[in-house]
C-alpha cells in the first residue's frame, strides 16, 4: 500500500460541537498522521473556489453558505492508502447511510451539515492540499 496524503476539513457543524480533538483522534487511532493543520474562517470566494466542481449542482449555494457559517479546521492526513482510509473513517456523505462507528454517523446531522470533508481521489487530494497549504507548512513523517 502506498503512503499517501489527503485533505480533511472539519466543517463548521463539528467545530461548533467542540469535537475537533475527537475527530483528529479517530484519524490517528486508524493509522493516519496529522502532518499539517490550521483553523480558519473561509471567505465566500474561497469556499466557492474550493467546491468549484459542484458549481452547477442544486446544492452549491447552500453548501457554500454552510461552509462559511463558522470556522473550519483543515488538515493534511498521511498514511498508507490515506485517501480511501479517510473516506472509510468519515462514512457515507449522507449520515443516514453512514456505517456505525464512522465520524458522520456519530457527529453529522444532515447531508449538508455532515461534519467532515475528505478528498475523493489521489489527484484531487493533491489539488485540495495545495489549495490550503504551502509546501513548507506540511511536515511529512517520511522526512523525520
Ligand atoms: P463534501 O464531501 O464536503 O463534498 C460536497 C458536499 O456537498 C458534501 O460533502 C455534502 O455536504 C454536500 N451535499 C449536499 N447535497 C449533496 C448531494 N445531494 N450529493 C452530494 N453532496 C451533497
Amino acid at each position: 500500500m502506498p503512503i499517501q496524503q489527503t485533505l480533511s476539513i472539519i466543517k463548521p457543524d463539528a467545530v461548533k460541537q467542540n469535537v475537533i480533538g475527537e475527530i483528529l483522534t479517530r484519524f490517528e487511532k486508524n493509522g493516519l498522521s496529522i502532518v499539517a493543520g490550521k483553523y480558519l474562517f473561509l471567505t465566500k470566494e474561497q469556499a466557492e473556489k474550493f467546491y468549484d466542481i459542484h458549481r452547477e449542482r442544486p446544492f452549491f449555494t447552500d453548501l457554500v453558505d454552510f461552509m462559511i457559517s463558522g470556522p473550519v479546521f483543515v488538515s493534511v492526513l498521511e498514511g498508507e492508502d490515506a485517501v480511501l482510509k479517510n473516506r472509510e473513517i468519515m462514512g457515507a456523505t449522507d449520515p443516514k447511510e453512514a456505517a456505525d462507528g464512522t465520524i458522520r454517523k456519530d457527529f453529522a446531522k444532515s447531508i449538508d451539515a455532515n461534519a467532515v470533508h475528505g478528498s475523493d481521489s489521489h489527484e484531487n487530494a493533491i489539488k485540495e492540499i495545495m489549495f490550503f497549504f504551502r509546501e513548507d507548512e506540511i511536515i511529512s513523517k517520511l522526512e523525520l
